[in-house]
């Protein structure tokens, strides 16, 4: 069978041409990588996270390379909703490819305020909600690791927009289907995971951490197997859509989530290795599926047999 197969997903109300996004962070505004690129091949772009204010993030040092990953503390840096909307979105929308907003916020109130920003942004096709940053002080991650709490930001942001959401969840937690179950109920159209692994690494000269900030999100092929167990997991917890994150290099990694139940994948760390991994990761799939006679990626997805 040489036939093309059929990539397209939908990811709680958003279709992608095929499963293949960018994981917040490692993708810009995705203006950064036009020139290396074809942005309108990939399934969905998730954009750096937003907060409503332009923050600096945290002081250097902010990255350090670790066996079969990294650790960063950016600290969710970026330009603002507001600057963004101004000057990012006039370019997103001219692709095809849908872009989703990652946002963050200090408090509910604020990511409530984000979500009515971006809801008026016709262009844009859903938002990403990080309640599971490690790397900021307030907020973040205090919403990601408790049921209660998570579910509130997330009824929060309903409230506020009738675009799709989808709820990223934290892998530091001691039962990651819990949180996803509580985001389910109070209205997410789809949850992702895994955001980074909280790490830490030592100068044993100086006895300092590396990190300026102590701790930093590890991320990278070194969670890969934890972020296929999660999604395994969470898949079969909830009915909405799960998106597999952590460690995907190449296609057969992107393939090993699908198979564990994730309808698409964000493809991080491996976007500063390869500018193209994205490319490809679609174009391996693809190739699979031509050679194991699949003629739809839905008949994949959620395939595994135990
Ligand atoms: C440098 C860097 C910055 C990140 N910034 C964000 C962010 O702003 N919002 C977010 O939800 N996740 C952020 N992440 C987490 C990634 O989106 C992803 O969940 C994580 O890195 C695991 O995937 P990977 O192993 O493919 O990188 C960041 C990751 C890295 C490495």
């Amino acid at each position: 069978m040489n036939k093309k197969p059929d990539l397209k997903v939908n990811i709680g109300g958003i279709e992608l041409k095929n499963p293949v996004m960018t994981a917040s962070g490692t993708f810009g505004y995705a203006d950064e990588f036009r020139e290396l690129i074809d942005l309108n091949r990939l399934g969905g772009i998730v954009v750096k996270g937003l907060s409503l204010k332009p923050s600096s993030g945290n002081p250097p040092r902010r990255i350090v390379e670790t066996p079969c990953g990294m650790l960063n503390a950016i600290g969710l840096q970026n330009i603002g909703i507001d600057a963004f909307i101004k000057e990012k979105v006039p370019f997103l929308k001219t692709l095809s490819t849908p872009t989703l907003v990652n946002i963050y916020g200090a408090n509910m109130d604020a990511y409530a305020e984000l979500a009515a920003r971006v809801d008026d942004v016709e262009e844009i096709a859903g938002i990403e909600v990080n309640i599971s940053c490690p790397n900021v002080k307030a907020g973040g991650i205090a919403f990601g690791v408790d049921p209660e709490s998570a579910g509130n930001v997330v009824k929060a942001v309903r409230e506020k927009t009738g675009k799709p959401l989808m709820v990223k969840l934290s892998p530091n937690v001691t039962d990651v289907t819990e949180i996803a179950a509580c985001v389910e109920d109070a209205g997410a159209d789809s949850v992702s995971l895994i955001n980074t692994i909280t790490g830490m690494a030592i100068d044993i000269h100086t006895r300092r951490p590396k990190l300026a900030n102590i701790t930093g999100g590890l991320s990278g092929p070194a969670i890969k197997p934890v972020a296929v167990r999660m999604v395994w997991q969470v898949a079969q917890r909830v009915k909405i859509p799960v998106i597999g994150i952590g460690g995907i290099m190449t296609a057969e990694d992107a393939l090993e989530f699908l198979i564990a139940g994730a309808t698409a994948v964000q493809v991080g760390t491996a976007n500063f290795v390869n500018p193209k991994a994205t490319m490809e990761i679609i174009g391996g799939i693809e190739k699979f599926l031509i050679e194991e006679g699949i003629g739809n990626v839905q008949e994949i997805i959620g395939s595994f047999r135990v």
